[in-house]
C-alpha cells in the first residue's frame, strides 16, 4: 500500500501551535485551569503536541473508544476506558483525532454532559469536510477531503500511527 503525504511535519506542528493560542485565548478570561480529555488511542500525539502549546494548567484525563474496524466506522461505540476525576464544575477540552461521522464524539460528550462541567469544548486536528458531523467541534486543526487519513496517531487496522505527519492510503 502507497502512502501519500496529505499534511507535512512543519504544517502540523505551527498549526497546532496556532491552535494552542486560540484556545489559550478562548480560556483565559474565564479559568486559568482546563481538564482535557484525550480519546484514545487515536489523539495520543495530538494531545501532547497540543498541551505544550496552551498557556494554562491543564489537567488531563485519558478516555479510550473505539469505533473502527478497518477503514469503516462500526457505529457501535466501545468504551474500553473511562475518566477517573471528577469534572463537575470544570471547564472540559475533548482532544480528538478526526472528526467524521461524529458519532464517537456525540456518544462521548452526551455522557461527559451528565458530570455537569462548567464549559465542555471539543478540539479536533482533523475535520472532513465533506461529511456533516452531528456534532461540532468548535477548534479545528485542519478540513480535510474525505479521505481515509493515517499517521501522526490515526491507523489502519493499528498501522501507521508512529508516523509523524498525515498521510493517506491509496
Ligand atoms: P466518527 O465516530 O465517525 O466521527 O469517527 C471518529 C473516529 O473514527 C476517530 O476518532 C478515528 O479513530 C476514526 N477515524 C475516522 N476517520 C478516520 C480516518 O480517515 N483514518 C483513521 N481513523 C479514522
Ligand atoms: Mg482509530
Amino acid at each position: 500500500m502507497n502512502l501519500n503525504v496529505l499534511i507535512g511535519e512543519q504544517k502540523l506542528q505551527e498549526r497546532i501551535k496556532s491552535l494552542g493560542k486560540e484556545i489559550t485565548e478562548y480560556y483565559k478570561e474565564k479559568t486559568d485551569t482546563i481538564h482535557a480529555v484525550c480519546v484514545l488511542k487515536g489523539a495520543i500525539h495530538f494531545f501532547t503536541d497540543l498541551v505544550e502549546n496552551i498557556d494554562l494548567n491543564v489537567e488531563y484525563s485519558f478516555i479510550h473508544v473505539s469505533s473502527y474496524s478497518g477503514m469503516e466506522s462500526t457505529g457501535r461505540i466501545r468504551v474500553k476506558s473511562w475518566i477517573d476525576e471528577p469534572i463537575e464544575g470544570r471547564h472540559v477540552l475533548v482532544v480528538e483525532d478526526i472528526l467524521d461521522t461524529g458519532q464517537t464524539l456525540s456518544y462521548i460528550l452526551g455522557y461527559l454532559k451528565r458530570y455537569n462541567p462548567a464549559d465542555l469544548k471539543v478540539a479536533t486536528l482533523l475535520k472532513k469536510t465533506s461529511k456533516n458531523p452531528i456534532v461540532n467541534a468548535e477548534f479545528v486543526g485542519f478540513e480535510i477531503e474525505d479521505k481515509f487519513v493515517v499517521g501522526y496517531g490515526l491507523d489502519f487496522d493499528e498501522k501507521y500511527r508512529n508516523i509523524p505527519y498525515i498521510g493517506y492510503l491509496e
